[in-house]
């Protein structure tokens, strides 16, 4: 498995990974505004030429704490996971945002019954539940939101 930065070649697979792993989707302009804006923060996971996993990140600029990072979305094919694919995403688009855009910390939304993604971002990656936004999601249920605030190890 290689994990590397996506292109805009790259974004309808990744859009199609969206599609079949997650309930929440975005128009292809949505992709396209953050390959141009932040290419260094989107990685895909690809496999004999085929792409199962994507991260799709940006960064937010917040008025009393600075530039941090957004996890956008993250998925990896069903076949491919426990394979510790989403963790390698995750970790090259946060060292990214470090390294690129100097961000203090990253952020993202994620369903309170969503058990696998809970579980890389708590205890995988050490991110901590900063809010809960009550009926966040389109079908009402509550997202956690959560962050983690980089160290010299993150
Ligand atoms: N149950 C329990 N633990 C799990 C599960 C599971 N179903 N899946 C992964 N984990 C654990 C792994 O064991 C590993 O733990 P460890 O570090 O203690 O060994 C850790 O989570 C990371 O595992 P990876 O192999 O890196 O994760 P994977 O590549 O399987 O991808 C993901 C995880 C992205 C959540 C995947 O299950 C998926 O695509 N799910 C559907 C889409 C989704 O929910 N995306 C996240 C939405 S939130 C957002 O986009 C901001």
């Amino acid at each position: 498995v290689n994990i590397r930065r996506a292109t805009v070649e790259d974004l309808l697979a990744m859009q199609n990974c969206n599609l079949h792993c997650l309930p929440e989707n975005y128009q292809m302009k949505y992709y396209v505004y953050h390959e141009l804006s932040w290419p260094q923060l989107l990685y895909v996971a690809e496999v004999n030429e085929k792409i199962v996993g994507y991260v799709l990140a940006k960064i937010d600029e917040d008025m009393s704490n600075g530039l941090h990072g957004h996890i956008t979305s993250l998925s990896v094919l069903r076949s491919h996971r426990k394979l510790g694919l989403a963790t390698k995403l995750m970790r090259a688009s946060q060292r990214d945002m470090r390294e690129t855009f100097q961000a203090k910390y990253v952020s993202l939304h994620v369903r309170r019954t969503n058990y696998a993604a809970f579980h890389l971002y708590h205890d995988t990656l050490g991110y901590k539940i900063n809010d809960i936004e009550a009926g966040y999601y389109a079908d009402g249920e509550d997202a956690y939101d959560m962050r983690m605030t980089f160290k010299d190890s993150s």
